[in-house]
């Protein structure tokens, strides 16, 4: 298969600190800090390099946080066609305290200006012609409509890319009921995102079943529920899957979204069956959640699980 794409609008520095306490008020000198790309599209890139996948990324980078992002990614491998913007990337802060309580300091990221949005959708639609596969993550950037996935997703129906949509709110709304008609063949809701997408509460897993079959009739070919540790949903033209894994220690589930949405792209490529891409999302997650570093995922720890996934074929 052709290369992956990545897009990040909104890509951040995660940085993560620790001390003794936090005071609000008061100067808080921290113990150490560690500083890693993130952004969900960035975190997909990085899983895709690990299992050796070859991934071109773009979006939006600016300053020195950019450059930093950049860097890391191509040390990772994968081909950065990033625009560059006038204002800086964002960094994210989160403050790890002693006393247990984790303080977040968000940046809201740069403002994309009109000429940096041109520059980068004729960026975009030559990566069309050079990818297999689209994977949009993550939320939009300031001075970007919340319609862009939609329009994202129509020029690559165009030229016959598949695309999978990983995102929240309006952009995720937006990019499901396009006006076009061209639909994304992959979303990975988690439940408070099918609530919205809904536009109702949603209860138990049989709700979430009737909800994701609603969507995929509608004409998304797989939708993806993901509900944390209770596990994995998957509708699609094969049934309906669960998927849990039993028994695991979680100490950080940032990236465990983008670790479903990147195996279900590794099972594309290997050309695997519907319930090999589930256990595979499920054991990738599950091992991400063992680890501190988000994206970072112990091949070993998710070679481990595979067997220890529990998927039960619900229906079809
Ligand atoms: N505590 C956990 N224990 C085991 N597996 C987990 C845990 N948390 C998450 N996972 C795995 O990761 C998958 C995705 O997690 P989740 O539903 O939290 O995604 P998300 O809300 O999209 O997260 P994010 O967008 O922050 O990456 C779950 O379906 C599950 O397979
Ligand atoms: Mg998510």
């Amino acid at each position: 298969m052709k290369k992956i794409l990545t897009v990040t609008l909104n890509p951040a520095v995660d940085k993560t600190y620790t001390t003794h306490n936090m005071i609000v008020g008061h100067v808080n000198r921290m113990r150490t800090t560690e500083n890693i790309a993130g952004g969900k599209g960035v975190n997909v890139t990085k899983i895709l390099r690990q299992y050796g996948c070859e991934v071109a990324a773009t979006g939006f980078l600016g300053g020195y946080s950019g450059r930093f992002i950049a860097e890391e990614l191509e040390r990772k491998g994968a081909e950065c066609r990033f625009v560059q913007t006038a204002e800086e990337t964002r960094s994210n802060m989160n403050i790890i305290a002693d006393d247990g309580y984790v303080t977040e300091i968000l940046e809201p990221g740069p403002k994309i200006t009109e000429e940096e949005l041109v520059r980068f959708m004729e960026q975009y639609e030559k990566l069309l012609d050079e990818c297999g596969l689209v994977i949009l993550s993550g939320s939009v950037a300031r001075g970007i409509q919340p319609d862009i996935y939609a329009e994202l997703i129509r020029l690559a129906a165009v030229k016959q890319v598949p695309v999978y949509l990983d995102s929240s709110g309006e952009s995720l709304k937006l990019g499901i009921r396009t006006e076009s008609g061209a639909k994304p063949d992959l979303i990975k809701p988690n439940w408070k995102e099918l609530e919205y997408i809904m536009g109702h509460r949603i209860r138990g897993r049989e709700e979430i079943i009737e909800a994701a079959g609603f969507l995929h009739r509608e004409g998304i070919l797989r939708v993806i529920v993901s509900m944390g540790s209770k596990g994995l949903i998957s509708v699609t033209g094969d049934g309906v899957y669960f998927a849990k894994a039993e028994g695991i220690r979680a100490v950080n589930t940032v990236g465990c979204g983008d670790s479903v949405v990147a195996s279900y792209a590794i099972a594309a490529v290997k050309g695997e069956s519907e319930e090999q891409a589930i256990r595979r999302a499920c054991a990738v997650s599950a091992a991400n959640a063992t680890t501190i570093e988000s994206a970072s995922i112990p091949l070993e720890t998710a070679e481990a699980l595979w067997n220890k996934i529990i998927v039960e074929k619900i229906s079809g």
